[in-house]
């Protein structure tokens, strides 16, 4: 076996290992600083301490390596991913830009750079906790500010509650920002998605991340008896809920290029004899052109309110993200490009439907990404996998991009 082909299992066996860091017995599940993220952090430290790395948590809970450059006053070079997942999720989905970026520090055999390597794995991406994602990302280009820190889950447990309770101090979220030279970002990810398995290319060069919404929408009626309450008296929350979600995924369809998904409801009281009286749904909207994605989320808020009028409901929404499509650094994605064909694969340039911390870095450092192919496509869910020769490949393509920043710079 190669050192890669080993370093290659190594990146398995610690996504398999992380996998088991859950807070629900049986599935892959782990929310912002939930209590397995301590397992993960201590997991990761252990291995990158061993690499020569210093490594601390930061205030929004951000676990972050430090390998040294060949010199004093070097710049740095940041590679990362979350280490938190959606509810039965899979093992790779974040976890494995975290891992691959450790294990590309083992690859050097203890070589220094001519630049510093920080690892970050970042605290929360998926939203899940608190509805609105990126919370660790954003921390590090500065936009931690007492509203983020004030929002809530569903426990009524706020971010800065959550911080605190995980012994760190909420007051200091200022200090996770970014300092000093960073020459850019890279991160390594699973694409989610069919196009590169299509293909039958193992490793994917990102220009371009879509722009996302995210809103919370409520309709209210009210709640009574299901037996006693005759059809024409009823003002029902989640039939109308159920007629708009209809209409949702109806303009989805008739958008190229637009998806739009109601991923969670909630209908209140909750009981088979009770007519729902109040329903929260989520609403998340993509496209690649900005326009086209505020466009239509104002044309469902319209729907919603119709269905809502003509139904007697009352209709509330928030808007929890508005997310502009984001480039990828052009010469970032050169020299990716350069060391996709020194390694001789294919090189295949393509946008990335999912949101990643890549978007929120790229408002402060140069970012750019490398997806592996999705066996299946499929993504979070359990069955989420990804092919040992392309664990290989990328970590080839980063070894050798790597070299590259070293001969050309930035
Ligand atoms: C993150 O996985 C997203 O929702 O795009
Ligand atoms: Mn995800
Ligand atoms: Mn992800």
């Amino acid at each position: 076996m190669t050192d890669l082909e080993s370093l290659t299992q190594r990146v398995l066996s610690a996504c398999a290992d992380l996998a088991r860091m859950s807070q629900e017995p049986g599935r892959i599940t782990r929310t912002f600083l939930s209590p397995p993220m301590r397992q993960v952090h201590a997991y990761l430290k252990e291995w990158m301490e061993r690499l020569g790395m210093s490594v601390w948590v930061d205030p929004i809970g951000n676990l972050r390596g430090y390998y040294p450059a060949n010199k004093p006053t070097a710049p740095r070079l940041l590679l990362g991913s979350h280490l938190d997942t959606v509810p039965n999720g899979g093992a790779y989905d974040g976890a494995l830009g975290v891992v691959l970026a450790v294990a590309l520090l083992e690859a050097l055999g203890g070589r220094r750079l001519g630049f510093g390597v920080e690892v970050i794995g970042f605290s929360e991406e998926e939203g899940v906790r608190f509805g609105v994602p990126f919370l660790g990302s954003r921390a590090l280009v500065g936009r931690a500010d007492a509203a983020l820190l004030a929002l809530k889950d569903e426990q009524g447990v706020s971010v800065a509650q959550a911080v605190r309770d995980f012994g760190l101090e909420p007051e200091h979220v200022r200090e996770a920002a970014l300092r000093g030279e960073v020459l850019g970002y890279l991160e390594f990810h699973i694409e989610q998605g069919p196009v590169l398995e299509s293909l039958e290319y193992p490793l994917g060069l990102v220009e371009a991340i879509v722009g996302q919404s995210r809103l919370e929408v409520g309709f209210r009626g009210k709640a009574n008896h299901a037996g006693t309450t005759p059809m024409h008296l009823r003002r029902d929350a989640l039939a109308g809920a159920a007629e708009w979600i209809g209409l949702v995924e109806r303009e989805a369809w008739g958008e190229p290029g637009l998806v739009a998904t109601v991923g969670q409801i909630q209908a209140l009281p909750g009981a088979g004899n009770v007519i729902p009286g109040e329903v929260r749904c989520s609403l998340d909207v993509r496209h690649a052109f900005d326009e086209v994605r505020t466009r239509s989320v104002a044309h469902l808020i319209t729907r919603a309110q119709q269905v809502a009028q003509r139904r007697g409901l009352e209709l509330a929404w928030e808007v929890k993200l508005d997310q502009g499509a984001v480039p990828c650094d052009p010469t970032l994605l050169e020299r990716l490009e350069w060391a996709v064909q020194d390694c001789e694969l294919p090189v295949h340039r393509m946008p990335s439907g999912a949101g990643h911390d890549a978007m929120i870095m790229a408002e402060r450092v140069p970012s750019a990404m490398l997806f592996l192919r999705s066996p299946g496509g499929l993504s979070h869910h359990p069955d989420e996998r990804v092919l040992p020769e392309d664990v290989t490949a990328a970590l080839r393509v980063g070894l050798r991009w790597l070299e590259i920043l070293e001969e050309h710079g930035v």
